[in-house]
């Protein structure tokens, strides 16, 4: 098999609010990110992947979108959009975006006619019903946000349906018409030479069973249509260009949006991580299964966070945040870093003042609210940590003037130095991007599997726990050497054994 790009390569999530500023504004902007591409490439991942940058209300940060094929002049003009692509292909950085098809912002103009009558011909472009009998909403459906997912509209007598704000009224996928305007939305940012899309499908709400507004059988037939745009783009119908799907769905639901023979989302985001349990024996059994529900040629991948979750960090601890580390950057399949993780930032407490994300406004005392893992990339000890000469549109984390790029880059033991050496050594070893997986025995708190790609065998053994360990290596692996370890440089026992030390991590090579 020739591995694709997206197959090999790490992607790193930029959230463009926290990037990096460089108009003084106090919010990043698309020549934050050009300017901060050398650290990108020299931190070795492949590609960028960069939340909404489109014109936009900001009532949910970008995902609330009034024109597809702008850019927000808060982040720049098209034409530093343009810039940015240059600049990062030329470092060997693909470029992804973000593309958000379930909603528009209510400003947008196909909504502004869409509401402005019955017989309007964009009605039928949004979800729109009559109210109960009793005058209440259609039905029990409740907002990812909180509250009713349908909103009364007074002039027309109708409600319309939102999945998340009612500033983010849901498109009709049912109207060819629709379909046909967002497939041109793709080829708009595809001619113009981007690698790829991360397309939120649907949010995941809890208080009513979701049979009928999620995950309905027709979405594939819409995946496989987005599919087929993408590969039309790649030589000779390779398809060099990625799609990759937010979808929060068990992991046999999941599945099916590689698609029949492969013709939905190259990659169907795989969140297990973020939510698991952190134990040797639950995490085993989930990377096999997942492994396992892989349907033939459908290519893994993994994430630790992103701009909805808490932190690693936040949740393992900055030691085990370094094992979380190694485990996503040596499991088959494609890894997909969230900016600020490699600094092992975790969780900034927002005071109650200053919070701006619409859930944590909308059910404050919850804990909802998604700021604490959108704050400022922190880059040197100088003021505002270099991320703006103003004040940053959120706080940045309190232990900024150590932890931040500058700093972290110096220390020969920084997580920031890890995940150098971790990327480099993916980069070295086929192995571990695209090796062979199978799980080795372990006990305890060791989580320990092998990856082998033509003559190479490695092992990677992960202490997820605060004691040390001794694992039994199997035969081919008695006389390995060690290529990296989380703690410290990594000591074998010597007898066909391994040492793992608390919370230690390692990588052993059999060449
Ligand atoms: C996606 C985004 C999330 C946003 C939601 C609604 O799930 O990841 O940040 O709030 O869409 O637009």
């Amino acid at each position: 098999m020739t591995a694709l790009w997206w197959q090999t390569g790490v992607i790193y999530q930029i959230y463009p609010r926290s990037f990096q500023d460089t108009n003084g504004d106090g919010i990043g902007d698309l020549k934050g990110i050009e300017r901060r591409l050398d650290y990108l490439a020299s931190l070795g991942v492949d590609a960028i992947w960069i939340s909404p940058i489109y014109p936009s209300p900001m009532a949910d940060f970008g995902y609330d979108i009034v024109d597809y094929c702008g850019i927000d002049s808060r982040f720049g003009a098209l034409a530093d959009f343009d810039d940015l692509l240059v600049q990062a292909h030329a470092r060997g950085l693909k470029v992804l975006l973000d593309f958000v098809p379930n909603h528009t912002s209510d400003r947008h103009p196909w909504f502004v006619e869409s509401r402005s009558s019955r017989d309007n011909p964009k009605r039928d472009w949004y979800i729109w019903r009559d109210p109960a009998p009793d005058g209440g909403p259609p039905n029990n459906w409740i907002s990812d946000f909180g509250g009713s997912a349908w909103e009364w509209d007074e002039a027309t007598g109708q409600c319309y349906y939102h999945a998340f704000l009612k500033e983010q009224a849901d498109l009709n996928w049912r109207n060819p018409a629709v379909q046909t305007a967002m497939y041109d939305v793709m080829r708009f940012w595809f001619d113009r030479g981007v690698d790829g899309f991360r397309q939120p499908a649907m949010g995941d709400m809890h208080r009513v069973l979701q049979l009928h507004s999620t995950d309905q059988p027709e979405v594939h037939a819409v995946a496989a249509d987005m599919r087929a745009i993408a590969d039309s783009y790649g030589a000779k119908g390779q398809g060099d260009r990625v799609l990759i799907g937010e979808i929060y769905l068990p992991v046999d639901r999941l599945m099916h949006y590689y698609g029949q023979e492969r013709a939905g989302v190259h990659l169907p985001f795989n969140f297990q991580l973020v939510e698991a349990s952190w134990e040797a024996r639950s995490l085993a059994l989930l990377i096999a299964n997942y492994e396992a529900a892989l349907p033939p040629g459908g290519w893994p991948n993994w994430v630790l966070g992103n701009h909805d979750r808490p932190r690693v960090a936040a949740k393992r601890g900055q030691a085990q945040a370094r094992i979380a580390a190694m485990l996503l950057l040596t499991l088959r399949g494609t890894p997909t870093l969230y900016y600020g993780d490699e600094l092992g930032l975790t969780d900034v407490a927002i005071p109650p003042a200053q919070v701006r994300d619409p859930r944590g406004l909308r059910e404050p005392g919850l804990a909802l609210g998604r700021d604490p893992v959108r704050t400022p990339m922190p880059w040197d000890g100088s003021e505002n940590a270099g991320f703006s000469t103003a004040r940053p549109w959120l706080p940045l984390n309190a232990d900024w003037p150590k932890r931040n790029v500058a700093q972290m880059a110096e220390e020969p033991h920084s997580i920031l130095t890890l995940y150098r050496r971790l990327l480099a050594l993916r980069r070295a070893h086929l192995a571990l991007s695209i090796g062979d997986f199978a799980l080795l025995d372990a006990e305890g708190d060791v989580l320990a599997y092998e990856r082998r790609h033509g003559a190479e065998r490695l092992v990677v053994a992960l202490n997820l726990g605060g004691r040390s360990h001794r694992l039994e290596l199997p035969d081919w692996a008695s006389d390995c050497r060690p290529l990296v370890s989380t703690v410290a440089d990594a000591t074998l026992a010597g007898d066909g054994a391994l040492l793992l030390r608390a919370d230690e991590g390692v990588i052993l090579t059999t060449n």
